[in-house]
């Protein structure tokens, strides 16, 4: 696929995809929420890909935010269709059958801090920022920060961010488990890719299944959450990787997984 705003590489199945706009800091206008929508489309049914990294271009910002050039003359109704595009992507990246990692490497604000927000993992270079600015601008967060912010460091936490428009760095992000790991920016790419890499090597079938009990469970209350683990527990006995895991470990090699 080609894109205007965004850069693709696949190697080992692990897709990088790299948001392009750098002199609007990687801001998110429509074309590019566009763009992600169709990649994370592609990425979700293409065998070739089982892990996706997102991460900005540059050095300084991840998404510094929606683009407030093309926000700023807005309708009432053309604002709430910018945000619904915003939140169908953020919804799809969290629903994507691949596991997503941001790999932020500098600013993370407004909408760019929903898009990591919606992914299943950030790792966070030593120079990234957070925030949740809207306020500064007469607005709510639209692409799902006020609900996916809450439910990943709590309502307090999330509500002195949402109320103050506060930035914090890394160190404090990392406090408040909104990111999983702070390293130095010339290690990010290299750390996403690890632990991309970890995950390819295991049996997509079950990757994908852990994603869906986890985001569906929390979703659910805890004993129809354990009900729905169960039923797919049970379910992964019907795919050829759980024939070949169990296999492989018995004959004491490593499994060749199909992922299926
Ligand atoms: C459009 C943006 C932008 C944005 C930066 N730029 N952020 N353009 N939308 N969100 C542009 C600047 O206008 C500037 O363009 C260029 O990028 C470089 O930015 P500077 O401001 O010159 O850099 P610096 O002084 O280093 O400041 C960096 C910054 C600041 C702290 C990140 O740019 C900033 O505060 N940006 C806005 C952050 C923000 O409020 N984001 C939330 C948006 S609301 P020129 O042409 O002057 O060089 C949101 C809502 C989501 O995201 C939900 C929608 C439904």
């Amino acid at each position: 696929m080609e894109f205007k705003n965004l850069k693709v590489e696949t190697t080992n199945r692990i897709a990088v995809v790299t948001i392009n706009r750098p002199e609007a800091l990687n801001a998110l206008n429509e074309q590019t929420l566009d763009e992600l929508q169709s990649f994370f489309s592609d990425a979700n049914d293409n065998d070739g890909v089982q892990v996706v990294i997102v991460t900005g271009s540059g050095k300084k910002a991840f998404v510094a935010g929606a683009d407030i050039v093309a926000m700023q003359q807005l309708t009432a109704l053309e604002a709430r269709k910018f945000s619904r595009l915003g939140h169908q992507l953020m919804r799809s990246i969290e629903t994507c059958a691949k596991p997503v990692i941001a790999a932020v490497n500098g600013f993370a604000l407004g909408g760019g801090c929903e898009l990591a927000l919606s992914c299943d993992i950030r790792i966070a270079s030593e120079n990234a920022r957070f925030s949740q600015p809207e306020v500064n601008l007469g607005v709510i967060p639209g692409f799902g920060g006020t609900q996916r912010l809450s439910r990943l460091i709590g309502k307090g936490r999330a509500l002195e961010l949402l109320f103050t428009g506060d930035m914090i760095d890394a160190a404090e992000a990392y406090q408040m488990a909104l990111v999983n790991r702070v390293v130095p920016q010339e290690k990010l790419l290299e750390t996403a890719v690890e632990m991309a890499t970890k995950i390819v090597n295991k049996g997509p079938y079950a990757v994908r299944q852990v994603k869906e009990a986890v985001r569906t469970g929390l979703e659910m209350d805890l004993d129809k959450a354990n009900q729905y683990e169960t039923e797919m527990f049970g379910l992964c006995f019907a795919s050829l990787d759980q024939k070949e895991g169990m296999l492989a470990f018995l004959e004491k090699r490593p499994a060749v997984f199909v992922g299926q």
